[in-house]
């Protein structure tokens, strides 16, 4: 059969990466795409807001479609898609809200217990304000819509925390996301990423991940999409597995039916693992990004077996597997991300990935530019090495790093740096 991926980052590469390994899959095309997923599937220059667009091309072309990025889903596209009559991975508009908006995940958790950090949600910085005044500092302010990663608020006095809604709710620093509030406890303790696939009433859990979402080393510097992966993560152990399976993803699956929003694609759980146990950090409604670049790599089924399952209602007769190794992936970034930087530097050294199985380098922001390879984002690269364990894939990853070159590169090196604190 043919496919056709939306999105253009390293994790929509990853999907494409995966959907090429599997025996079902005739022709790829992925709309947008970048350089990279050109290299192994067609690339159509249809943006991921135009469903319409991209609905008209799916119905000639392809007998299946992946929606990669949170923008369309919460956009709707999967709606346009089924009232075309094709077969589209992803949540509807009403269930991919579980990403949307934080307040409407906040409330859904509060209502089935879902463990997560207490909250209050407001609409009037007035009343964010009196709120404030008596809470207990750190607390974590969010805007309630999509903010690319930003939109996420942690501060340590009250003073900053009247920053920070005037930043969010005054200033809509982050757009029409800061309409709405959440105002958050504080949690510690260590983050996970949990991926999953959905049927609407079956959930299946992916290996755990961890990504590093400060721009500097040591986690200092701004939030962004995310600096490098590892998987899977030392500190999920079974039993916290087994609390989750408990507590949160079914409960999760179980809460979105019963809303009437049954959720079908990729639950990404955000897990703070605190010492009262995990709690939930947000919901996406898709695969992460760059987790998807080290969790992909490692799954043994056919990812459009799995996918297919989910859109039939049948993912219950599915069994995941994953390899027993691990996967470091290493953001390769322009320098100045995420607040401003150039573009366009010719990048050269790809063909070192060539027929080496335990490296990928994924493309997150790159183009084409008279024949070249060129840097087109602030996250440029993805590049990942597949080890016996986590150490050995770690220093592969590392030392793949060096093997592209552009100017301004830049990169964090602690990725994986609590690798060394787990017993392993
Ligand atoms: P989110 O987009 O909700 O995942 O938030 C982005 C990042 O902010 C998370 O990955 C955490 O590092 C941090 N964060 C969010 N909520 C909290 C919280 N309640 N307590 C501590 N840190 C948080
Ligand atoms: N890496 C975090 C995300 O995709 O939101």
């Amino acid at each position: 059969m043919n496919i056709l991926v939306v999105g253009s980052g390293g994790r929509e590469h990853a999907i494409v990466a995966s959907a090429v390994n599997s025996p079902k899959v005739d022709r790829i095309y992925c709309a947008p795409g970048n350089a990279g997923i050109g290299r192994i599937a067609s690339c159509v220059p249809i943006p991921v807001m135009e469903f319409e667009q991209l609905a008209e091309f799916a119905k000639e072309h392809v007998d299946f479609t992946i929606i990669g990025p949170d923008d369309p889903l919460a956009g709707g596209i999967v709606d346009v898609f089924e009232a075309h009559g094709l077969r589209v991975f992803g949540p509807r508009k009403n269930a991919a809200i579980l990403e949307g908006s934080k307040a409407f995940a906040k409330d859904l958790m509060k209502k089935y217990q879902i463990p997560t950090a207490a909250y209050e949600t407001f609409d009037d910085p007035k009343a964010a304000l009196s709120y404030l005044e008596t809470a207990k500092m750190p607390v974590v302010l969010k805007a309630d819509g999509l903010a690319l990663g930003k939109g996420v608020l942690i501060c340590d006095t009250l003073a900053q925390a009247q920053d920070g809604v005037k930043t969010i709710m005054e200033d809509k620093k982050f757009g029409s996301a800061g309409s709405r509030m959440v105002v958050e406890e504080f949690m510690t303790g260590r983050e996970v990423s949990v991926l999953s696939f959905v049927d609407g009433k079956t959930i299946r859990i992916m290996s755990s991940a961890q990504d590093h979402k400060r721009a500097e080393d040591g986690d200092q510097g701004l939030n962004t999409g995310g600096m490098g992966t590892f998987s899977p993560s030392p500190f999920y152990t079974e039993e916290i597995d087994a609390y989750c399976r408990e507590h949160i993803y079914q409960a999760t699956v179980d809460a979105m039916a019963a809303e009437g929003r049954p959720f079908t694609g990729i639950i990404f759980f955000g897990l703070m693992l605190t010492e009262d146990g995990p709690k939930v950090l947000e919901y996406n409604a898709r695969f992460g990004d760059p987790e998807a670049q080290v969790v992909l790599p490692r799954m043994k089924n056919d990812m459009i077996e799995v996918m297919e399952a989910c859109v039939d209602g049948r993912l219950d007769t599915i069994g995941l597997q994953f390899e027993d190794n691990a996967a470091v992936c290493v953001v390769l970034a322009s320098n100045g991300y995420p607040s401003s930087y150039g573009k366009g530097y010719p990048i050269t050294g790809f063909e070192a990935f060539d027929g080496k199985e335990d490296y990928a380098c994924f493309h997150a922001g790159t183009a084409l530019k008279e024949g070249k390879i060129v840097t087109n984002g602030g996250r440029v690269l993805g590049v990942t090495a597949k080890g016996k364990n986590l150490k050995e894939a770690r220093k592969k990853a590392y030392e793949a790093t060096e093997w592209v070159k552009f100017d301004n590169k830049y990169m964090r090196h602690d990725i994986g740096k609590a690798i060394d604190d787990a017993q392993l």
